[in-house]
């Protein structure tokens, strides 16, 4: 019994120290060996007995414990400085990533507007009525609203249909002078060669106090993108109608397949049609609170973009998850 301690200690390894472990606390070991002895000893003195070898076997315990914990720690450092990584070395199977080319579009937008210091707004996907309609001057059943078609949640909150909604959020947190562009996820009830139920736009709105911002602002600031994404364009703008906007209009660039002279991408046209924009209408103005304002206001698909940028023939085919796809992006 007296050397127990020092054998515990003198265990050199985890191996020895399991030897002496079941030499000590094992079912045939020392301490078995003693309860065992239990049955022997006079009634009198059992308790005694009992208690001074409880005692004794949680000492040891004690001692083994920390002896273990000794020794795992030293053959762990043993076993990692054998094992040795080199987390730079490199790979022969690595795989190239590469931007998808909806985040590469978005980002060319992005860095052509932050440029010219806008910043960069964003608003949530799930909106609610006013934000993505009546603040935008489409009040309930007023037929614009079926230029887009809408998903609904059962509580009545909605899909966004557009970015629009986060001229309204900005305005509403804050005070003129605004230029802000929000890019992000948009959905419309729609799915053939040209249209899928989630895009991308990015919504432009630049508000400043009294009447300095006129269509002259917009067209300037429109031509100049456009012939940062597609080069030497010729661009023109044409009479459209948004509720939100008054004037408004819808801006084509020269078809850059066929150049002007007419092709299947631009249906003979010549003409591809880029962007919705228009002068902000004073009913926004009025649903935020603002007075004594003027602005502009554009929008723009993303996938439009990419797909003329990179001549993808079918919008679908960038989210349907083909790793092939991204291949011929890298
Ligand atoms: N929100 C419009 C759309 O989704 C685009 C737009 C934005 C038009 C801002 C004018 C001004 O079609």
């Amino acid at each position: 019994m007296e050397n127990l301690e020092k054998k515990i200690q003198e265990a050199d390894s985890l191996e020895a120290l399991e030897k002496v472990r079941i030499e000590i606390f094992g079912k045939k070991g020392v301490l078995s060996a003693e309860f065992a002895k239990l049955k022997d000893i006079p009634a009198s003195e059992k308790k005694e007995f009992a208690a001074g070898l409880n005692r004794k076997k949680a000492q040891l315990l004690d001692i083994f414990n920390s002896r273990h914990e000794i020794l795992a720690q030293e053959a762990l450092h043993k076993q990692l400085k054998s094992e040795d990584f080199d987390l730079s070395l490199y790979s022969f199977n690595s795989q190239k990533g590469a931007l998808h080319p909806v985040r590469e579009t978005m980002d060319k937008i992005i860095d052509y507007f932050v440029a010219l210091n806008f910043a960069v707004e964003s608003g949530p996907m799930a909106e609610d009525d006013f934000h993505n309609f009546e603040a935008l001057n489409l009040p309930k059943n007023h037929p614009a609203r079926d230029m887009q078609d809408t998903f609904y949640f059962a509580d009545g909150k909605l899909l966004r249909t557009h970015t629009s909604p986060v001229q309204i959020r900005t305005m509403l947190k804050e005070e003129p002078p605004i230029r802000i562009i929000a890019p992000g996820a948009v959905f419309r009830r729609d799915y053939d060669l040209t249209h899928t139920p989630m895009f991308h736009q990015v919504e432009g709105l630049v508000v400043e106090k009294g009447h300095k911002v006129s269509f002259a602002n917009l067209k300037w600031i429109l031509t100049d993108f456009l012939h940062e994404m597609f080069g030497e364009v010729d661009v023109r703008f044409r009479p459209s109608f948004f509720p939100f906007t008054e004037p408004s209009a819808e801006v084509d660039i020269s078809c850059i397949f066929c150049k002007g002279s007419g092709c299947r991408v631009c249906s003979h046209t010549g003409w591809l049609e880029v962007l919705g924009c228009g002068v902000v209408d004073p009913n926004v103005f009025e649903a935020v609170g603002y007075k004594d304002v003027s602005g502009y206001a554009f929008g723009l698909g993303v996938e439009r973009f990419a797909m003329l940028l990179h001549q993808i023939p079918d919008l679908r085919s960038l989210f349907e998850g083909d790793i092939r796809l991204l291949e011929q992006f890298r």
